[in-house]
């Protein structure tokens, strides 16, 4: 368990027409074991927050820490220190796996990347990660071609809880899925939370996916953070005009996702 502070964090890329300031003095907190959702449209900075936290982006000011502990990406070696605490799972599961590995394969070079000393993965290990993203051990000798979308980025997800990070970083892993799958993807990370006592930073564009996963919301909007609240607060006393828009677009917000994916 891992607790994340950013403090007044800046990124800035280099767009055709000169810089683009696509974090701009973010600040927010993770306590150990809780989720932090992270909402806004498109283009308002989130993915940008997510990889600068990993040291993916660029940071232009600002400052991330770890368990209190300033965050550096200078050398591999802090890179596997990285790697350890906190892992990160992006949106596309077309792009996200290694085609020519099988599943088995893919979950052992994880768990034994970032543990020297736990070279042998057992089995067992595999099929309770499997079970533990809610797939089939059965599936372990599959290429991710003969997988579904929803059952690949199980896969992602449970290649990332491999290597026990204390953090998951999870960067719209729903928003290419059927929404019925999304909503039995949500249910999975939720499962994941009482089980593994994970922190974890779930970023979407989707409120009520969003909400359903996290004890906490942040709002982005134009790489600012515009309102931060407990889940239940945020949906019944919104502050901010946009957070309001937000909801206003939203038809039943109440209603959590219940159907299931056939596995
Ligand atoms: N590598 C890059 N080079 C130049 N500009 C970038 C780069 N990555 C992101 N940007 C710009 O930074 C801003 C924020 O992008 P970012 O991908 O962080 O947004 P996002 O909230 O994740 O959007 P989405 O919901 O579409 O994933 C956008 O204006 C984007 O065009
Ligand atoms: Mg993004």
């Amino acid at each position: 368990m891992t607790t994340l502070q950013v403090s007044d964090l800046t990124v800035r890329h280099h767009g055709p027409r000169g810089p683009v300031i696509a974090v701009d003095g973010v600040s927010l907190q993770i306590p150990s074991g809780t989720t932090l959702g992270l909402v806004g449209e498109s283009g308002s900075g989130k993915s940008s927050l997510a990889r600068a936290i990993v040291g993916l982006d660029p940071v232009h000011g600002g400052k991330v820490l770890l368990d209190g502990r300033e965050l550096r990406v200078r050398t591999v070696r802090d890179r596997r220190r990285l790697g350890r605490l906190v892992q990160v799972v992006l949106q596309d599961p077309d792009t996200a796996l290694d085609p020519r590995m099988t599943v088995r394969q893919t979950l052992v070079e994880a768990a034994t990347a970032f543990h020297r000393l736990d070279r042998r993965v057992r089995p067992e290990r595999v099929a309770a990660l499997l079970e533990l993203v809610g797939l089939d051990p059965r599936l372990a000798d599959r290429l991710p071609r003969q997988l579904s979308g929803g059952q690949r980025q199980r896969v992602a997800v449970a290649r990332a809880l491999a290597v026990e990070p204390g953090l998951l970083i999870a960067d719209e892993i729903t928003s290419a899925l059927d929404v019925s799958v999304q909503a039995s993807v949500l249910n999975t990370i939720r499962e994941l939370q009482r089980r593994l006592g994970l922190s974890m930073l779930f970023i979407g564009h989707n409120l009520p996916a969003v909400c359903y996963v996290s004890d906490t919301v942040a709002v982005m909007r134009q790489g600012r953070i515009v309102e931060t609240a407990a889940t239940g607060a945020l949906l019944r006393t919104p502050q901010h005009p946009y957070t309001r828009t937000l909801l206003a677009s939203v038809p039943s917000l109440r209603t959590p996702p219940t159907e299931e994916e056939p596995s």
